[in-house]
């Protein structure tokens, strides 16, 4: 069976081709050096830049894998949650070439495809654990029982743990995206030079969510105060404190779920599982087995929604026509 995978929920235009279970094609038209300049992605210009780039990336697809369009099986895509007009713009494009090919076609959750990635990448992972999703537009914590019995248990209130990385970057012009700056960044600083708040959310027992927003405030607004009164330290050590706490605050959670839910597997997805001592503090769990992607695959990518989309087509699951987008996470009952 060959697959089409479409992603467009942000600011990049992903197509990949997945012929069974082996990726024959991935293209990604990235627009980061648009959004540069205003250190974080502007939606009216992203879903703009998503139609110009659809046809030259569809035809330079086709060419990598060497197939005609033809000769595809089914298309999946990208439908929630995400940015309305980038949203649209990659499930119009998807629906059309389906209907025209009259191939099956299939939506995804793009969140839920930064987590069962794992499961192509790691052939053996097997269900229950804990999914988190880590990215420039979410922090969420799921324990997950099978493709079809996913709970959300968590989440931010308030930022996302990407978004509040790149809110500091741009604010000590470290540059866009900024995830990666202050991980190399934080690599050579002292994490303790700071001392910045942890939030702590527990309320109740099974409170599992998390609230960047203080900890952006700090490592903005008290840095500043630290450097008029001559107080400041490097940028490495301003980076490592940060990323303590910033890291620290989810691990806190994912520790209290992994034993509350008696859970033996921790799986991470997203742009922010990238991260080098997130990665670190996963590893140190003990009596965790621990997955996450190659770096290829932990930001936004069409691989991992062609992967979802042979899942959920192998599992019965079909759109019609008639379905539209939705901006937010979407929860059973709602
Ligand atoms: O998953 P993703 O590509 O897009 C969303 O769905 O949001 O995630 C992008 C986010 C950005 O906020 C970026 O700064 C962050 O992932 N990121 C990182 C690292 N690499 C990317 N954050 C921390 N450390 C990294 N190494
Ligand atoms: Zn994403």
């Amino acid at each position: 069976m060959l697959i089409l995978g479409v992603e467009s929920s942000c600011d990049e235009l992903a197509m990949a081709l997945l012929r069974d279970e082996q990726i024959i094609g991935s293209v990604i038209a990235s627009q980061v050096t648009h959004h540069q300049p205003f250190a974080g992605v502007v939606p009216e210009v992203a879903s703009r830049l998503h139609m110009e780039y659809l046809t030259p990336t569809f035809k330079e697809l086709l060419q990598q894998a060497g197939v005609s369009a033809s000769e595809i099986d089914a298309v999946s895509c990208t439908n929630r949650p995400g940015l309305v007009g980038s949203l649209l713009v990659g499930l119009c494009f998807a629906k059309s070439l389906a209907w025209s090919l009259g191939k099956p076609f299939v939506t995804v959750d793009h969140v839920m495809a930064h987590w069962y990635v794992n499961h192509f990448v790691h052939p053996s992972l097997a269900f229950p654990y804990l999914a988190v999703v880590a990215s420039g537009g979410h922090t969420l914590l799921f324990h997950v029982k099978s493709l079809d019995d996913v709970q959300m248990i968590g989440r931010t209130i308030d930022d996302a743990i990407g978004e509040c990385y790149d809110k500091v970057a741009k604010f000590h012009h470290l540059g866009y995206p900024g995830g990666p700056m202050i991980d190399a960044l934080a690599a050579k600083g002292d994490e303790k030079a700071y001392l910045f708040p942890h939030a702590n959310l527990y309320k109740g027992e099974h409170n599992y969510d998390v609230s960047y927003s203080g900890l952006k405030n700090a490592a903005t607004n008290q840095v500043q105060q630290f450097h008029q009164s001559g107080h400041g330290q490097g940028i490495e050590d301003l980076c490592a404190s940060f990323q303590r706490v910033a890291v620290g605050m989810l691990m806190l959670r994912i520790k209290k779920a992994l034993s509350d839910f008696k859970l033996s597997s921790l799986v991470i997805g997203g742009g922010v599982c990238a991260n080098q001592y997130l990665r670190a503090q996963a590893h140190s769990l003990s009596g965790i087995n621990v997955y996450y992607p190659p770096m290829s695959l932990c930001g936004d990518n069409a691989q991992m929604i062609a992967f979802l989309g042979r899942a959920l087509l192998l599992a019965g699951c079909r759109d019609g026509w008639d379905i539209g987008v939705v901006n937010r996470i979407v929860r059973k009952g709602n």
